[in-house]
């Protein structure tokens, strides 16, 4: 089986990467989500991305025209009939995500390989969702996405190995590195990366430093690009808090119990930089 064309479920900041990558490498690519103004941002998004780099040389207005154009809006999930490949990056909950991959199985066609850009949640619940969980698979994707190099390729309990060679070829196709990982909560990345920035949180909540000082501390001390709050906002407060909820279900260990200044932030609606509001203001 080749893979052609590719529906993105979700054009938030995740899904809109997507599908950047996938149409400049040549993929016809639906973005999907539940009405046009959202797909409409997203593809605001993606034109705002290419355009920078139009601006800065790296691509003529030509070839990011031809690259748009690889790029179809979707409302209506049958046009999953289509598609070789579905990536959801809609929101990290699993029930949300059951709900679209049980309506995908029924849609898209037998052949079709059914991906999730998860951050967290186990490929193997996901997949048992569906009649065919031999073609269900985790692709993780980093934010930016059209910047960040890796996609963790997490393999479910019953992934075929036909179907893993095929995305890992794909993410290679789409100029990423793909990682093989095994399916437990938080797979590498968020298992590591989460429980840092949980405690970047604790160490505020505990009025240890200023926000500024704990990101300046991690950004000049450790010569990370982005201080662990700042990098907290850009990833969304909603979904570091599903990822830590995944970790503290998943492995029933205190360590990872999210902060309560976490939860009131995503309660108070200061979901970070997509909001406007996080433990930064941005305009
Ligand atoms: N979207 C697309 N492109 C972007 C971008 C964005 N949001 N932000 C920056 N870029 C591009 C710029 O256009 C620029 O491109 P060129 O090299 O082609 O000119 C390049 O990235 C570098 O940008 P800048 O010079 O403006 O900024 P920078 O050097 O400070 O880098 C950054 C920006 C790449 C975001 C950097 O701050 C960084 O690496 N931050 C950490 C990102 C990170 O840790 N990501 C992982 C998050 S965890 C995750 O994704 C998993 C999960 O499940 C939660
Ligand atoms: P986001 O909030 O920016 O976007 C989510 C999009 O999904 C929204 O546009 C929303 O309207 C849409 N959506 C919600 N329910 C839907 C449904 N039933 N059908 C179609 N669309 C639906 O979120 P994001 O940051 O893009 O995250 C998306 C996924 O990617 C999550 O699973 C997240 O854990 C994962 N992820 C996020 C990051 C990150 O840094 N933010 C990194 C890697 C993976």
């Amino acid at each position: 089986m080749e893979i052609k064309k590719v529906m993105v479920i979700g054009a938030g900041q995740m899904g809109a990467g997507i599908a950047q990558v996938c149409a400049q490498a040549g993929y016809d690519c639906l973005l999907h989500d539940l009405n046009e103004d959202y797909c409409l941002r997203g593809l605001g998004v993606i034109r705002k991305n290419l355009a920078r780099q139009v601006d800065k040389g790296k691509m003529t207005q030509d070839q990011m025209e031809v690259i748009l154009a690889y790029i179809q809006p979707s409302t209506d999930l049958h046009n999953a009939s289509g598609v070789d490949l579905v990536i959801e990056a809609a929101v990290e909950n699993m029930e949300v995500k059951t709900k679209i991959f049980r309506e995908l199985d029924k849609i898209a066609p037998d052949h079709a390989i059914l991906a999730s850009n998860t951050s967290s949640l186990p490929i193997t619940e996901i997949a048992a969702a569906t009649s065919r969980p031999e073609k269900v698979i985790g692709m993780h994707f980093m934010n930016p996405v059209p910047v960040m190099k890796l996609v963790e390729i997490i393999r479910g309990l019953a992934t075929d190995d036909e179907v893993y060679e095929l995305i890992e070829g794909m993410t290679k196709t789409i100029g990423k590195v793909p990682v093989e990982v095994n399916d437990y909560p938080g797979f590498v990345s968020n298992r590591i990366l989460m429980p840092m920035i949980n405690e970047a949180i604790y160490t505020l909540y505990e009025g240890v430093a200023t926000k500024e000082a704990i990101d300046e501390v991690m950004k000049l001390g450790m010569n990370h690009p982005m201080g662990p709050l700042t990098l907290a906002d850009f990833i969304g407060l909603d979904t570091c808090l599903y990822i830590m909820e995944t970790l503290y279900d998943g492995f029933g260990d205190s360590k990872y119990r999210p902060c309560p200044l976490l939860r009131k932030y995503v309660k108070a609606g200061w979901l970070g930089r997509k909001s406007g509001r996080g433990f930064y203001e941005y305009s």
